[in-house]
């Protein structure tokens, strides 16, 4: 993965991991573009990247559209390269049982297909680049839960779209890698955002070989 003059795309740039993330990602060398639908919030991080000297963009679209956040990249990407695409965006639900349709679609769209999408429109960019893609995953896709219906099948999802991606798009030198967070992400705590935001950073600058880190935060 190339750092300089290009950029790392944060799409699910919330105050949580998001912000760690997009945070780290600026304090190792890279641009930042921001995603998400608040427009107002992603400015004060927008304020806070800037102050690290880093170079950032910020996009407002709707993850249960994946053809608005196919745009939104599609737009930072005409600014600066595409070196690093770092998927965020997450949707709880109810549970399954109790879900309705248009609400499930919703997760759908959100949980996995916008990524997909985010992927596709970085592509160009991500093979220009050798880039890396980080899926933020979850511990639900590995202990599926049934008050967590929704967000569980999600997780699963996301983690299959690892595995999946990394494999088809290895021959073309673009890295896909995933961080499962087994666990309930708090400041202060073995789940710091701001450490997890290292783990990605280290899969991403030391990929290995293996698609996924299980993060339970006593290792790392
Ligand atoms: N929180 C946990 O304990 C935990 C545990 C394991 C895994 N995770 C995973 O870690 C990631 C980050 O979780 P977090 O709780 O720290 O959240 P976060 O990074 O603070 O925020 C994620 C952001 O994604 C954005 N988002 C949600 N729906 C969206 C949509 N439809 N379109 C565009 N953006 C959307 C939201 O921003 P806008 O409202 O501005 O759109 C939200 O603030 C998620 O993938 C989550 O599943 C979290």
């Amino acid at each position: 993965m190339t750092t300089s003059a290009t950029q790392a795309v944060v799409i699910g740039a919330g105050p949580g991991l998001g912000r760690s993330l997009a945070l780290t990602y600026a304090r190792n060398g890279l641009d930042v573009g921001l995603v998400a639908r608040d427009a107002e919030r992603l400015q004060q991080l927008a304020d806070e990247i800037r102050q690290l000297g880093r170079t950032v963009t910020v996009e407002t679209a709707d993850a249960a559209d994946p053809s608005s956040i196919a745009s939104a990249v599609e737009k930072l990407s005409a600014r600066t390269p595409i070196s690093l695409l770092s998927y965020n965006a997450a949707m709880w639900g109810p549970k399954l049982s109790e879900v309705g349709l248009d609400t499930l679609r919703s997760a759908g769209e959100v949980n996995l297909h916008s990524a997909v999408a985010a992927v596709q429109a970085a592509l160009p960019d991500l093979r220009t680049h050798h880039g890396t893609v980080l899926l933020t995953g979850g511990g639900l896709a590995l202990h599926p839960s049934g008050d967590h219906g929704v967000l569980s099948v999600g997780k699963a999802a996301v983690r299959a779209a690892a595995y999946a991606l990394a494999e088809d798009l290895a021959p073309v030198g673009v890295t896909v890698r995933t961080v499962t967070i087994a666990g309930f992400i708090a400041p202060g705590t073995d789940f710091d955002p701001d450490r997890i935001a290292e783990a990605f950073w280290d899969l991403a600058a030391h990929p290995g070989s293996e698609v996924e880190r299980v993060y339970t935060g006593s290792q790392q």
